[in-house]
């Protein structure tokens, strides 16, 4: 008998707010979504204009990407990410979607039955999947502890022998909590001590609110001025408004992406042309995800103090589209009250069991929307 895949998964998080949501979008003034971090502000003009103008594509792409999106990528990861100067287009990748290289990276790194993924022990759900995916097993971490502490922040210290790639993700997805250099630096050296390939999800990086820097995995005072066994994982969703083309990257340690490269050259796993063309201008615009960031910062401040005002505490929430809020409860029970006032929220719990009493609370939706939030937040 097939034991299908699908059989196999948890029940997918989002149906567990439905009835929430039903209730929320029969509020007289209509419902403010905050419990998915989708965009909702327009893709930058000029990037649409370069899909729009490389609309006619016939033949197959590349799957390392054109000659001018491998030097946008390493162009963009020397400017944003700290990377060294030197760093080559060996060293980068474009790939179809963030989440669907998280989803496959252990499959492509040749992980299976027997190998542990390392993940933040509050994280972005799809980590698991992908460990789930090829029958490895999953490992939450407390990333901060194993930089302070090493294995003695692991549940079982012998599991740090067969663990084969460690995500790390800063700004974190739904935290908002960031890790410093050093913090970055001592996980990596945990690490490689073992082997371990280290893959950074940094797809938050322009958005800091309460720190000065967002170190990335690629940057030399963390990797020590070598790439080995590093991977950083960037999207373009978040900051340029680009979540429907599927525009994201990896970078990292040459070999590592030369092993992706060759894999995915199998699998059909090419960004279409136009989208290639489309992902080059939005890596040469810096304007736009700078601008895209002060709509963001104005709606993270109307939305801060009303939340406050609600009797919730916001906790990390340095950086990135969320508000990690908690009003001393169970999720679910603040999910359903917030609904009760036309407002969605995602529970913690979605997240991990450390998110038992949060909830995330999204900046993705219109000036107009956050504005009726914030009012509805501080008549509570
Ligand atoms: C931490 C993190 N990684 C990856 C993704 C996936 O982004 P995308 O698939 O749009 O590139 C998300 C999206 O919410 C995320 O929060």
């Amino acid at each position: 008998m097939r034991d299908s895949l699908a059989g196999r998964l948890p029940a997918f998080p989002w149906d567990a707010i439905a009835a929430a949501g039903d209730r929320a979008r029969t509020h007289e003034d209509g419902i403010v979504d905050l419990s998915v971090g989708t965009p909702v502000d327009p893709t930058p003009a000029s990037v649409q204009r370069a899909l729009a103008d490389a609309a006619d594509s016939p033949g197959y792409p590349t799957t390392i990407g054109t000659p001018a999106l491998r030097e946008a990528l390493v162009d963009f990861v020397i400017r944003h990410r700290g990377a060294s100067p030197e760093l080559g287009v060996e060293a980068v990748l474009p790939t179809v979607g963030s989440k669907e290289l998280v989803a496959h990276l252990p499959f492509q790194l040749g992980l299976g039955a027997g190998d542990v993924i390392a993940f933040p022990h509050i994280a972005y759900p799809t980590y698991d999947m992908g460990a789930r995916f090829v029958g490895a097993e999953s490992l939450p971490v407390d990333m901060a502890r194993l930089a302070a502490e090493g294995d003695a922040a692991l549940p079982d210290p012998s599991a740090a022998d067969r663990i084969g790639l460690l995500w790390l993700n800063s700004p974190s997805n739904p935290t908002g909590e960031v890790m410093d250099a050093a913090q970055l630096a001592a996980v990596l050296a945990w690490a490689r001590r073992r082997g371990i390939v280290v893959a950074s999800d940094e797809c938050y990086a322009l958005l800091p609110w309460t720190v000065d820097e967002v170190p990335s995995i690629l940057d030399p005072r963390v990797n020590g001025g070598s790439l080995e066994n590093v991977l950083c994982v960037y999207s373009l969703s978040k900051q340029s408004n680009l979540a429907g083309y599927r525009a994201a990257f990896v970078a990292g340690d040459p070999a590592l992406v030369g092993e992706l490269v060759a894999v995915r050259k199998q699998a059909g796993m090419m960004l279409p042309g136009p989208v290639q063309v489309a992902m080059t201008a939005a890596l040469g615009d810096d304007e736009a995800p700078a601008a895209q960031r002060e709509i963001y910062r104005a709606r993270r401040a109307l939305l801060e103090p009303a939340l406050r005002a609600a009797g919730g505490e916001i906790t990390g929430s340095q950086a990135g589209l969320y508000l990690w809020t908690t009003f001393g409860e169970p999720a679910m029970d603040s999910v359903e009250g917030l609904a009760d006032h036309g407002v969605l929220v995602a529970p913690g719990m979605f997240y991990g069991e450390g998110g038992a009493q949060h909830v995330r609370v999204a900046l993705t939706a219109t000036d107009e929307r956050i504005a009726a939030a914030a009012q509805r937040l501080q008549r509570l």
